[in-house]
């Protein structure tokens, strides 16, 4: 683990990629430089997460004309996120997704998450993810499954390059539009009565926060507020259900991280946990006690 002026260097061009990331569905279909893919290896190797994962991220090409995702696009590079498939594993797989994705926006890449590839497709790429049960467990042969089960699973996929400027789909067009909305912070507090005393700096890091992709822009993270606004805790609502999207708990690491560049951002190293709770992910920052800069 890096000591907090380090972290705070690494973090803070990744906090700020936070406002200029926005959901990209159409890509120039030139391959990206060979440089610029290494290079991101090296920095996924070298991801400083602040707690144990599985998680593994693989790039990926993928051959043009294919449909890899939902709605046909299918760009040359592209990114899975494999992990275990219990409800901590891939919400840490979407914090550290999260932080690949803010790197490859201040690369000047564009990119999208995708629960919504095709299994089959990536199993061409990805050896082991895609056996004839796994695509039968998958939402007709999209997604991963619906359910916790032993072994790695592609838990999403992310396509990956320089935004296509000249596509004007009707898609994109809507796609875009929901994304910019966020939901007025009350509305996400578990207790909405601490709305007027939330303190700016901590007010900055849940505006951050807010900015985290979900699944059809649902914004399913709830953020609890604790001794004296030490402690930050983010969870799907108990019993939360999509109708399109199974696993929210992906979102909610993706929310975390956000929580965690911001703090960050703020000058604090903040101890993080992650581990279930009912039926969801429930992550805890707590910057009582801590060091800061
Ligand atoms: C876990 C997850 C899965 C997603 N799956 C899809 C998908 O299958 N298809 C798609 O077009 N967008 C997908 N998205 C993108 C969301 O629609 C998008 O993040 C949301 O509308 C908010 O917009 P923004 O990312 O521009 O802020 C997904 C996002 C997340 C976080």
């Amino acid at each position: 683990m890096k000591e907090l002026k380090g972290l705070k260097e690494w973090a803070g061009p990744l906090t700020e990629a936070i406002a200029l990331r926005s959901s990209v569905r159409a890509f120039a279909q030139a391959p990206l430089p060979n440089e610029l893919l290494e290079g991101m290896g090296r920095w996924i190797k070298e991801l400083p997460v602040p707690f144990e994962h599985n998680a593994k991220p693989q790039l990926f090409e993928a051959e043009p004309g294919k449909k890899l995702y939902n709605n046909g696009i299918n760009p040359v590079n592209n990114l899975a996120v494999v992990s275990q498939t219990d409800l901590v594993s891939i919400s840490k797989a979407g914090f550290v997704g999260e932080l690949i994705m803010l790197h490859a926006v201040r690369l000047g890449l564009s990119a999208c998450w995708f629960g919504h590839y095709k299994l089959a497709e990536v199993g061409r790429y990805i050896p082991g993810m895609a056996a004839a049960g796994r695509i039968k467990e998958s939402t007709m042969g999209y997604g991963y499954g619906k359910h916790v089960d032993v072994g790695e699973r592609v838990i999403c996929c992310m396509p990956m390059g320089y935004k296509d400027e000249t596509a004007k789909r009707l898609v994109d067009f809507v796609a875009g539009k929901n994304g910019a909305k966020r939901k007025p912070t009350p509305e996400l507090l578990e207790s909405p009565g601490l709305a007027g005393e939330i303190p700016a700096e901590i007010e900055a890091v849940l505006e951050l926060a807010k900015l985290a992709p979900s699944a059809a822009n649902s914004q399913m993270w709830r953020f609890g507020l604790h001794d004296g606004f030490k402690t930050i805790t983010v969870a799907k609502p108990v019993g939360y259900k999509h109708f399109k999207w199974e696993h929210p708990d992906v979102d909610v690491g993706m929310c975390a991280a956000h929580i965690w560049l911001g703090l960050i951002e703020k000058g604090y190293m903040p101890k993080v946990d992650a581990r279930i709770d009912a039926d969801r992910a429930f992550w805890t920052f707590n910057v009582g006690n801590v060091s800061r800069m």
